[in-house]
């Protein structure tokens, strides 16, 4: 059987799952879907939200998808049920993963602010494990930041210092990377961070979910992936895209422009 995955985000936040997915399964086909027009969707209200995850996942349908990875973790607290209820593939989400992959008492979520508004980390975390304690945290200034790229190692370094002050001042022993494009930061969250503290990157449970369909291909441990049957689609800026595409996943794909309003479904 023919083997193809959809990936959507607000912007490159899914190259970090696109990577997982690769380290995994070799170079499978792919379809990704970068929602540029829009981006950021983190501070975005619950209502465009979702009719924003009905346009995606109604263009996602005419593509003959095996899975639908739900690579943005505000669209995953908002509108999971929308996406699964309107895709014609599986679908996996990034929330449950990380719950899944939980493995300390002390527990502290990075988040966008419309993710942390929505308590879905909490919420899932304690029906996994309860009397665990959650603690999020809000990130209002990292996916601008890593989108545009226009900002210096020090800069993100003394933003990134403020979001994790009250997370260590609690003590927490892991930290979840609640939004896709956070694992882009993590050399920098690593080094600001005391030792003993477990970065979680719902990624990494969010591809391993996926055993269950796809047949892993022992990609060889460092090989550089070339993400060549993967096909991406963006609403705006294919340029710009493809230049992030050069620097983080150091490809030089295609990019196709795409509109989706006219995809949006009442619901
Ligand atoms: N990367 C997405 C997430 O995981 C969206 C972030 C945004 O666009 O604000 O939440």
């Amino acid at each position: 059987m023919k083997i193809r995955i959809g990936i959507f985000d607000s912007g490159i936040g899914g190259f970090t799952v696109l990577q997982r997915l690769g380290e995994r399964f070799g170079d499978i086909s792919c379809i990704y879907l970068g929602d540029l027009a829009r981006v950021p969707y983190g501070s975005k209200s619950p209502s465009e939200i979702r009719l924003i995850a009905s346009e995606l996942v109604h263009w996602l349908r005419g593509k003959d998808l095996t899975a639908v990875l739900v690579a943005c973790n505000t669209t995953n607290s908002i509108a999971m049920d929308i996406v699964e209820r309107f895709s014609i593939a599986p679908v996996f989400g990034l929330i449950d993963a990380a719950a899944q992959m939980v493995n300390a008492k002390n527990i502290g979520i990075l988040a966008t602010p419309t993710t942390v508004a929505s308590n879905a980390y909490s919420k899932k975390i304690l029906e996994l494990k309860p009397g665990v304690k959650v603690i999020e945290q809000s990130c209002p200034a990292f996916v601008p930041m890593i989108e545009t790229g226009k900002i210096s190692k020090g800069q993100i370094e003394e933003i990134a210092t403020e979001y994790l002050k009250p997370l260590v001042k609690e003590g927490v022993e892991e930290i979840i990377l609640g939004c896709s494009h956070y694992p882009l930061l993590l050399p920098i969250l690593k080094e600001l961070l005391p030792l003993d503290v477990r970065l979680i990157d719902p990624a990494l449970g969010m591809v391993k979910n996926l055993d269950k369909l796809v047949v892993i291909n022992n990609t060889p441990c460092g090989k550089l992936l070339n993400f060549s049957n993967t096909r991406f689609f963006v609403t705006a800026d294919p340029i710009g895209f493809a230049d992030r595409a050069k620097h983080w996943l150091k490809i030089s794909p295609e990019v196709e422009l795409i509109s989706l309003r006219s995809k949006a479904s009442v619901f």
